[in-house]
């Protein structure tokens, strides 16, 4: 497994890093085949979303982009909570990339019905490995309590699912998720982590330096197989690096 561990002195310059990522990503794509990237939910994406919006409408060749996500919470497209809400307001409506380019979770489904639909309709549009999806990009952020996508400390068992896509819930809300699992994620060509801010340091050094009770860590448990592993933090998230 590569890593590389990238800090920045602010979240455009850490934007600007990532839409690279892409933009090169999607360059280096073989013709006839999309670049498929998984989006992550937060407040951290959602900066880097806006930047890309901005800056990189005419630089990335969007109409070659698949779009996923790593995760949803369990709740209508509308909710303030969608992270395809978030992510259509954000990016989605200000690029050139086309609806059916856009594979949504439906959040107001079953959540174990959609697990299984979302699984299938992955696998029919990515390339896969024994039945596990190989994106391209996936991106990834750090809870305060170390989880990533919706793998939380106390359901951490689903890192290890044998499914592509689990149902997972909130600790705090029981708020059901639907989750990327850590086979899906450690099978991607690159898994892209985006941490900023004081309040991350401590998780990123527990993370990164594989402090005591690690193990215990959904976000400590990803190390791709074959693809690459980028941490993308600012200053401040690396604070304790
Ligand atoms: C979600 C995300 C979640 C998020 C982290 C970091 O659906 O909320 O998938 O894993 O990325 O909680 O979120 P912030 O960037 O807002 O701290």
């Amino acid at each position: 497994m590569k890593k590389h561990i990238k800090i920045f002195n602010n979240i455009a310059e850490l934007s600007q890093y990532f839409a690279t990522l892409i933009a090169s990503g999607v360059q280096n794509t073989p013709e006839g085949r999309f670049f498929s990237i998984a989006l992550s939910g937060g407040s951290t994406p959602k900066v880097v979303f806006e930047y890309l919006a901005a800056h990189f409408k005419e630089a990335i060749a969007w109409d070659n982009v698949q779009v996923f996500w790593s995760d949803e919470r369990c709740v209508f497209p509308e909710s303030p909570e969608s992270n395809y809400r978030m992510a259509k307001e954000s990016l989605l409506d200000r690029v050139p990339i086309p609806a059916a380019q856009i594979f949504r979770m439906q959040g107001e489904a079953d959540p174990a019905a959609e697990a299984a639909r979302y699984t299938e309709a992955v696998l029919q549009s990515t390339p896969h490995f024994n039945g596990i999806p190989v994106f391209d990009l996936l991106m990834l952020g750090l809870g305060d309590d170390g989880h990533t996508a919706s793998i939380f400390p106390h359901n951490s068992h689903l890192f290890y699912s044998e499914l592509p896509f689990e149902v997972a819930d909130h600790p705090q809300s029981g708020q059901h998720r639907i989750t990327v699992t850590g086979q899906t994620i450690n099978h991607a060509n690159a898994v892209v982590f985006i941490a900023t801010g004081a309040a991350k340091a401590e998780m990123v050094a527990n993370v990164l330096e594989k402090r005591a009770g690690w193990e215990k860590l959904p976000a400590a448990l990803v190390q791709p197989e074959a693809g690459t592993l980028f941490w993308l933090l600012d200053v401040a998230a690396a604070g304790e690096l």
